[in-house]
């Protein structure tokens, strides 16, 4: 792999990423954070034990969820929708915490409020999350595209990434990333927004520039 359209960090811009999860995501963000200079922690259901080759692998910390939610400044949910009410609470409580969840009915299960429309999943997630900031952000991409589709800025035809929140530092963080992943980025707006690029919208892994994303996130329709 080529990660020649990766932006470094510096010493005042390198962030400590705690990651819950250790599958396709989390270790698509893993490895694009480590060669831009920061630092991360993954975590599973079956305990650091289990990552032992995946850890030598990214050369990445480990640790227990707890201990990935105290480490990060920032913190990736990054498991099916069926465990967000497993989450370290607690310890998420204050955190900046990037959403990266999607709904897959064939593979979570039936959510009526889903379903219905009457919540999104970020705020599904939200609610077992309290005093947690919540930013969605990476739901819109696959993986393996995460890895491949980053540009430098500023060239044509640019990869645009979609993200959604209620604290625009915390956003600011989020965008920080997508740049240094070689990706422009398009503020849907707050949380509530979200659904605008959940899976079945106009926006949803689909690759798009910023115009396009822009005009697909504000023609979607719930
Ligand atoms: N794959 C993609 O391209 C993509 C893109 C955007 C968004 N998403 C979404 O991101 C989420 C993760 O997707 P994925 O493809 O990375 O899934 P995955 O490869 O199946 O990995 C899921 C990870 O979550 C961990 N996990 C499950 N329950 C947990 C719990 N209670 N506490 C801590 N960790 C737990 C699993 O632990 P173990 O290792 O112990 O099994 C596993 O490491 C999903 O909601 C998905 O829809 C996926």
């Amino acid at each position: 792999m080529n990660y020649c359209f990766l932006t470094p960090s510096t010493e005042e811009t390198s962030m400590k990423i705690g990651i819950i999860g250790a599958g396709f995501v989390a270790r698509a963000i893993a490895t694009l954070a480590l060669r831009a200079g920061h630092q991360a922690m993954l975590s599973n259901a079956r305990g650091p034990q289990t990552l032992f080759s995946l850890r030598a692998m990214i050369q990445c910390e480990t640790g227990t969820p707890a201990q990935a939610a105290e480490f990060g400044d920032i913190v990736v949910i990054a498991v099916p929708l069926t465990a967000i009410d497993q989450l370290p609470a607690p310890q998420l409580a204050g955190k900046a915490v990037i959403d990266a969840v999607n709904y897959y009915p064939d593979r979570d299960g039936q959510v009526a409020a889903l379903d219905a429309k009457t919540l999104t999943t970020s705020e599904l997630l939200a609610r077992n999350l309290p005093g947690a900031r919540i930013t969605k952000a990476f739901n819109a991409i696959p993986m393996k595209q995460l890895e491949s589709d980053g540009l430098p800025a500023g060239v044509a035809g640019r990869r645009a990434l979609p993200l959604a929140g209620d604290f625009s530092e915390d956003k600011k963080q989020v965008i920080a990333l997508y740049e240094a992943f070689g990706f422009d980025a398009v503020d849907a707006g707050p949380l509530a927004e979200g659904w605008r690029f959940e899976r079945g919208m106009p926006a949803y892994c689909v690759r798009m520039t910023q115009e396009t994303l822009r005009a697909a996130l504000s023609g979607a329709t719930r």
